[in-house]
């Protein structure tokens, strides 16, 4: 069951899960204009695309209540500890990141982080996470590129982020939020030591 379901994640077979479908998609697009350059009566055509139709709609269906029952297991998703060792506050800007050690409540603008930060393995952190401008998303990858972490840092509004680094090294930060131009170069880094 557990191996089933590291075949379906996500991030690592994105790029199989995509080609499969769009492969389905063009085979379904190929059926219909076999089936439409035959020369059958109007009405013949018209049955056998409502009979796809619901081929369709039953296949999704089952597909998705197999996927369900299957994931079913694994949830709820393990809740990190919310006792925290360490605090950091973190800071969105168009277009970088900041963050400091501490919890951070003065003016945003004066805030003194750096786009980089040291934090211990097998600690419990609590990132405190905010933006002084729009909305962006704070991202942390793991040294082979996987996701482990993220919240939405808002305007405003602080979310608070908890994760034990299990593993040494170096984490990337980036932006999951659509934020301007230079969304795509918003990075940060946590050395995990
Ligand atoms: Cu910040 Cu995208």
């Amino acid at each position: 069951m557990n191996h089933f379901i590291e075949l379906l994640n996500l991030q690592e077979n994105a790029a199989v899960i995509s080609l499969f479908g769009a492969l389905l998609v063009i085979g379904v697009v190929i059926f219909l204009i076999i089936s439409a350059s035959k020369s059958e009566d109007k009405e013949e055509a018209t049955r056998k695309v409502y009979k796809l139709r619901s081929r369709y709609l039953w296949g999704l269906s089952g597909i998705l209540v197999i996927l369900l029952i299957v994931s079913l297991g694994s949830t709820p998703y393990h809740r990190e500890s919310q006792v925290a060792d360490e605090v950091v506050s973190v800071v969105g800007y168009q277009w970088l990141w900041k963050m400091a050690p501490g919890a951070y409540d003065k003016s945003l603008a004066q805030f003194n982080g750096k786009d980089e930060i040291t934090l211990p393995v097998d600690k419990t952190i609590e990132f405190i996470v905010t933006s002084n401008d729009v909305n962006h998303n704070f991202a942390i990858y793991n040294s082979k590129g996987y996701i482990v972490a993220e919240t939405q840092a808002m305007p405003d509004y602080k979310n608070n982020l908890y994760y034990t680094f299990k593993e040494k090294g170096d984490y990337k930060v980036l932006c999951l939020e659509y934020c301007g131009l230079a969304h795509a170069f918003m990075e940060g880094t946590i050395h995990v030591k």
